[in-house]
């Protein structure tokens, strides 16, 4: 298999951003702050690049917490196969729904273990912006989700009905250090 890294999004990597939104069609591109929403609404990849710094650096309220958003990419960086999110705080909103975390990886690409390279990747940022336990949330449908979460060490704290999303979620809590730990015999061969 390849090996993958996460990559702050630049100018650099535009024309590979718009092909990997473009296999969005229909769907919500979850973890990707946004990219879906920017470029099917009209807007630009440059004012994208500007809305990710301006969440980098907000202040934690109760409407909104800071994120980073990164590029999950093949080692020369020619490719996209996916996107992560991360929360830097939870917020009493955040803590009802969606949590620290959220991610995708391209519909053509699903299948081939790489969103839990995406997640084990994402746990070292969490690391080094020193959050000791994530939250993350999903629809009890998405299978491959949960999955995804239970395959890093996550622990299920309950079910509940998610209001915003008219739906059944499970939420789950990873503790970053101990996942790191546990799963880096597993990923860090696939990783730079
Ligand atoms: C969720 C998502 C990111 C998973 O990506 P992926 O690269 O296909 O996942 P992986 O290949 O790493 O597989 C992770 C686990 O899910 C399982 N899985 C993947 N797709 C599955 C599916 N369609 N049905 C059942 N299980 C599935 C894998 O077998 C693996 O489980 P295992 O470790 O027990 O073998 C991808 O389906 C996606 O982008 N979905 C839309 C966005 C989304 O739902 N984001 C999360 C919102 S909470």
């Amino acid at each position: 298999m390849e090996k993958f890294t996460l990559v702050k999004p630049t100018i650099k990597e535009k024309s590979l951003a718009l092909d990997y939104i473009s296999e969005f069609k229909d769907e919500y591109a979850n973890g990707s702050g946004g990219l879906d929403k920017y470029i099917k609404g009209g807007k630009t990849y440059e004012q994208w690049l500007e809305k990710l710094e301006e969440s980098e650096n907000r202040q934690v309220t109760e409407e909104s917490v800071p994120s980073v958003t990164f590029f999950l990419m093949n080692e020369s960086q020619t490719y996209i196969y996916g996107t992560i999110n991360i929360r830097l705080a939870l917020n009493k909103k955040l803590r009802k729904s969606n949590g620290n975390i959220g991610y995708s990886i391209r519909p053509t690409q699903r299948r081939k273990g790489y969103n839990k390279i995406n997640l084990y990747l994402g746990l070292k940022v969490c690391d080094k912006y020193n959050l000791k336990e994530v939250m993350l949330d999903c629809d009890v449908v998405n299978e491959a989700s949960k999955r995804t979460i239970i395959a890093l060490g996550g622990k299920k704290e309950k079910q509940m009905y998610n209001d915003d999303f008219k739906c059944e979620v499970e939420v789950f809590w990873i503790n970053v250090k101990e996942s790191l730990k546990e799963n880096s015999s597993k990923y860090e061969q696939y990783v730079i």
